[in-house]
């Protein structure tokens, strides 16, 4: 079957289709970097007016692409949340409407759960149970995943979430919005040994993570170097989330005795947290899953094989429909 996929929560307009005969998945994806970057941050009324504009012919340019028609369409997934209420609605309100006229089913799908098993869309060999690492814009997750559908979160941050730090510092460093890719581009040119930030809340027991303390020391390194110590701060805070984020990783998988990891959501897209956490699994004797690097961020790939699997189990939205802007991964 063919199911439709539809992401917007957030700045990306993500389409896909998944093939669940052949598990290929096709996509178009529209991001709207370039609306927000002038602001350093997503203005989610600008995000759902430009939803509007870029959904049906970015929906009309995939099935082109993809030599189908809508009567092929057996299914439609969208994000119902976590994400931006506006945003949301658009995706919420297009994956609803084709639905009704085409008489299928649609499926509501939670954003995390999204990413989470986007690493299956190209790994053969990866199955539950798994300890699952999900660093995004929004959100910083360590979840238990038992099996399809069955998550129990094991830390969360406390404040800032991974991504939204390398934003904020991004933006202190002058490097624009998104701040992922451009700290992560400038930090391979940097001095590794010149700073040492802290790794919050490694000094402690427990699973909890907390980056807005490191968001600060960063700021306050910026103003006390001058924006000269770019690369080098850029390294620094760099490394400090890494080694964060795998030092929690690997008390997860001490804590439940698993030995896969799954590490999805923007931030997964890092070269150096990747290679850090490649070095960890072979040395624990476990493995490491990763999606590929165009469906670590946003994608409408992600929605619609979890759509597909939701729908396989008989998941089913009816009318009238809603979104949920805050809705915790757990409660699934
Ligand atoms: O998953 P995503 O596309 O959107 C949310 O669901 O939030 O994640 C976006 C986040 C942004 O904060 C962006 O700066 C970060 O992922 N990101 C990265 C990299 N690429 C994207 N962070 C670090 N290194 C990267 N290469
Ligand atoms: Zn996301």
């Amino acid at each position: 079957m063919y199911v439709l996929g539809i992401e917007t929560s957030c700045d990306e307009t993500g389409i896909a289709v998944y093939d669940s005969n052949t598990r290929q998945v096709e996509h178009e994806l529209y991001s709207q970097v370039k609306i927000h970057a002038q602001y350093g941050g997503v203005v989610p009324e600008l995000a759902s007016r430009d939803h509007v504009t870029k959904i049906l012919p970015l929906i009309q340019a995939l099935l082109k692409k993809t030599k189908l028609s809508l009567a092929d369409i057996s299914g439609v997934a969208y994000t119902a949340g976590p994400g931006l209420v506006g945003a949301l609605l658009v995706g919420a309100a297009t994956a609803h409407s084709l639905a009704w006229g085409l008489d299928i089913p649609v499926a509501a799908v939670h954003h995390m759960e999204g990413h989470l098993l986007a690493p299956f869309l190209d790994s053969e060999n990866l199955d539950y149970p798994f300890i699952a690492l999900l660093v995004s814009g929004g959100h910083t997750l360590l979840v238990e995943v038992s099996a399809f559908g069955c998550y129990q979160i094991l830390g969360e941050t406390l404040d800032d979430a991974a991504g939204e730090a390398f934003d904020k510092v991004a933006k202190m460093l002058e490097l624009g919005y998104p701040g992922g890719p451009a700290i992560s581009q400038l930090a391979e040119r940097g001095n590794a040994d010149r700073f040492r930030f802290p790794r919050p809340m490694t000094d402690r027991p427990g699973l909890a993570f907390s980056f807005s303390g490191l968001k600060t020391y960063s700021i306050n390194t910026i103003k006390a170097e001058g924006i000269a110590a770019k690369a080098d701060i850029a390294r620094a805070f760099q490394d400090a989330v890494v080694d964060t984020l795998a030092i929690k990783c690997t008390r997860a998988l001490k804590m439940t005795g698993l030995t896969r990891l799954v590490v999805a959501g923007g931030v997964s897209a890092n070269v150096s947290l990747r290679h850090k956490l490649t070095r960890l699994m072979a040395s624990m004797g476990g493995e490491v899953f990763f999606p590929k690097a165009e469906f670590c961020t946003d994608n409408g790939a992600m929605i619609a094989y979890a759509g597909y699997l939701r729908l396989q189990i008989g998941q089913r939205e009816s009318l009238p429909f809603q979104v949920r802007p805050r809705w915790p991964l757990d409660s699934l």
